[in-house]
């Protein structure tokens, strides 16, 4: 069951919520900023924006699945973002993306490992080509990656 939103997680949303209050056709930054602040987008914070924007929950809802960019389930303790950008893509992204997710147990479209431990996602182009392939584990970017250097970050997160 999914968790309920926090005091601090809704007063998060209230800022963002009252941040765009005067712009009208929002909804996207909206969602975005919501993420960044809180994580993912539960339903408990979509129905708080479908009110503020005066839409239903399913209409939000909708646009929420549309775009890739939005996550509608909790992130894991780690989250690792692998770049899919074309530098990275020609450096060999997919070799890291199988390799990572391989070693976690993920599809290689990335996910939340069951034990909540890692969460991977592939990102457009982080703006390091020079380093290039690259993946960002909260928040630290790894370069110059290949599979198996890309499996032995993730060892040491999960000595952690
Ligand atoms: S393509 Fe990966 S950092 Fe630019």
């Amino acid at each position: 069951m999914e968790a309920e939103l926090t005091e601090e997680q809704k007063n998060e949303i209230e800022r963002v919520l009252e941040k765009y209050s005067k712009q009208k056709g929002a909804l996207i930054p909206i969602l975005q900023e919501t993420q960044s602040s809180v994580g993912y987008l539960s339903e408990d914070a979509l129905s708080l924006i479908a009110n503020a924007c005066g839409r239903t929950l399913s209409q939000v809802y909708g646009v929420a699945t549309f775009y890739k960019q939005f996550r509608l389930q909790p992130i894991g303790k780690h989250l690792v973002r692998i770049c899919h950008g074309t530098a990275c893509h020609v450096g060999g992204a997919e070799d890291i993306d199988a390799s990572v997710c391989g070693h976690l147990g993920l599809c290689e479209e990335g996910g939340t490992t069951n034990d909540g431990e890692f969460t991977v996602e592939k990102v457009v182009c982080v703006g390091a080509c020079s380093l290039a392939p690259i993946m960002i584990v909260d928040g630290v970017a790894h370069g110059r990656l290949d599979a198996e250097k890309a499996r032995n970050v993730i060892k040491k997160y999960q000595k952690e």
